[in-house]
């Protein structure tokens, strides 16, 4: 009875928190569509929005880290490609499976369910970009799972067919964990199929290596606003992932 009470509670204690991000998320962002893919409308943290200027002291809880609340350009190009390329984007597959990893306001993922995809799984490490990413996933009329595993460094639990990686390579720890994971497990899924898709507009992370085993696909010059805010970045490209043979 005591372990039950437990996890009544922290079922309601998890549900509450989940409550006060969303409600966070609502009261400090604005809907967007000023981007590359204004069909999509995504709560997000605007120039305009007084968070965006705000002292550290300012913050609130759920803001101090809100990677998931900027629409970063490699996510932008990575969303603007499914949504261009469509169905064709799934290969005809009638039940695709794809995996966002480090999916922040969840963009891409929901393009991918645009799309058609059967199953999307947005996986963030942040808890507050899942809510985020639900959150958006709902204003557009759309549904996917989400994920805070760290799953970078580990086999997949499930077998996708697309697994998107949109401005991972901001920072050099966690592109030289993704390079290592590309090679070790995911370009080694039990699903031989299984298509890795990359998008960045040139960060540091991007190295020689990785670039050598990179398709390029297309490249999308970014909208002004979006150029002002990334600071000098304006155009980002989206390449195809291919494991050695
Ligand atoms: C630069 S943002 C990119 C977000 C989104 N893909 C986009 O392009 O707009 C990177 C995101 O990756 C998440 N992240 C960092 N390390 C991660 C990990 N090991 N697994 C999953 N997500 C991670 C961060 O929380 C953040 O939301």
């Amino acid at each position: 009875m005591q372990l039950q009470h437990r996890m009544f509670q922290r079922r309601v204690g998890r549900y509450l928190e989940k409550l006060c991000i969303e409600n966070e998320i609502e009261r400090h962002t604005k809907i967007s569509r000023e981007h590359l893919t204004p069909e999509l409308q995504l709560h997000l943290l605007t120039p305009d929005c007084p968070l965006y200027t705000a002292r550290e002291t300012q913050i609130p809880r759920y803001f101090r880290e809100p990677f998931w609340s900027i629409y970063w350009p490699g996510g932008q190009v990575l969303a603007r490609y499914i949504l261009d390329e469509g169905s064709r984007f799934l290969r005809g597959l009638s039940a695709a499976k794809v995996l966002d990893v480090g999916a922040g306001c969840g963009a891409a993922a929901i393009a991918a369910k645009i799309a058609g995809a059967d199953d999307v799984l947005a996986n963030d490490i942040d808890k507050v970009a899942c809510v985020a990413a639900i959150k958006n996933a709902k204003l557009n009329g759309v549904k996917i799972r989400t994920s805070t595993n760290d799953l970078i460094g580990r086999e997949l639990p499930e077998n996708f067919d697309f697994v998107l990686i949109g401005d991972l390579l901001y920072d050099e720890i966690i592109a030289t964990r993704l390079e290592d994971w590309l090679e070790k497990y995911v370009s080694n899924t039990e699903n031989p199929l299984t298509e890795i898709y990359v998008a960045d507009p040139g960060r540091h992370g991007l190295s020689d290596t990785l670039r050598r085993r990179l398709v390029h696909r297309r490249t999308y010059r970014l909208p002004k606003n979006v150029c002002r805010e990334n600071y000098g970045y304006n155009e980002a490209a989206v390449w195809k992932y291919l494991p050695r043979s």
